[in-house]
């Protein structure tokens, strides 16, 4: 099966309103020129509307980096998936692991916002991925398996909807170190016997993207292993240049030689 590649571009607790304008316009002109492949960009809350506005009419959509797990209520400062596509928003990045760090997110609470954002009729994309001691003591799989299944063992093969999985190992994230490919494609697989094991038409369907220090450099190389669908991409997103030239990388595993 020919999964569409899927480039999304989290821009983290970075921009401006002019910034936005700028790599809004870069990236629906990468959307609109690669339609083999899918092209989100993730602002900072308060650009989302104004990226929403601009790319109108394109194939560039956006998406949040958070989104509450609740739907309305007395939650001072959060935001609901809802809103978000009330706003036109049509992704969320659920679990993503400076939010697991920082703000203390457990599996649990992971898994609702995954459930709050499949309810709001968006696809949310499940950040999930080991540390640097969990790799070294030999856990990396077992720690990757068990935060997937706390989200697929709540919501289920239908409430998984459009869902995107994102393999972020934390030592890569920011760090410059990129996994290897055939590491990353060695977690991969594992990512798709887990769903598999729920649903083998989910398993197949599910883009399964690789984050944490993608540059121009290691795109193509990563997105030739065959279960690596994309990428989550954060300080070279920033950078139209390169955000394109990874989008590019990405529309050549659609189309291979
Ligand atoms: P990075 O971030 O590309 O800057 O490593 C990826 C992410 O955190 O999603």
């Amino acid at each position: 099966m020919m999964r569409r590649p899927l480039v999304a571009g989290n821009w983290k607790l970075n921009g401006s309103r002019a910034q936005t304008t700028d790599l809004v316009a870069a990236s629906m002109r990468l959307a609109d020129q690669h339609d083999e492949i899918e092209c989100v960009v993730c602002p900072p809350n308060v650009y989302l509307q104004q990226a929403v506005d601009q790319a109108t009419g394109s194939r560039l959509e956006v998406g949040a980096q958070d989104a509450s797990d609740h739907e309305a209520g007395a939650f001072t400062g959060e935001v609901s998936a809802g809103m978000l596509g009330d706003v036109g928003c049509s992704y969320v990045i659920v679990g993503h692991s400076e939010r697991r760090e920082r703000h203390a997110e457990d599996d649990v609470l992971v898994a609702a916002k995954f459930a709050a954002t499949v309810r709001a009729g968006l696809a949310p994309i499940l950040c999930i991925g080991e540390s640097l001691a969990d790799r070294d003591d030999g856990r990396a799989a077992d720690v990757v398996a068990g935060q997937l299944r706390a989200v697929v063992d709540m919501v289920g093969a239908t409430g998984f909807g459009a869902g995107v999985v994102a393999y972020e190992p934390v030592w890569a994230i920011g760090t410059g170190r990129s996994a290897d490919a055939d590491a990353a494609q060695e977690i991969h697989a594992l990512i798709r016997r887990v769903l598999a094991e729920t649903d083998h038409a989910l398993a197949e369907r599910t883009r399964i993207v690789y984050g944490g220090s993608v540059k121009v450099g290691n795109a193509a190389e990563l997105f030739s292993r065959p279960d690596i669908d994309g990428a989550l991409v954060g300080g070279a997103s920033l950078d139209a240049e390169q955000f394109t030239a990874i989008g590019r990388a990405a529309g050549a595993r659609a189309h291979p030689e």
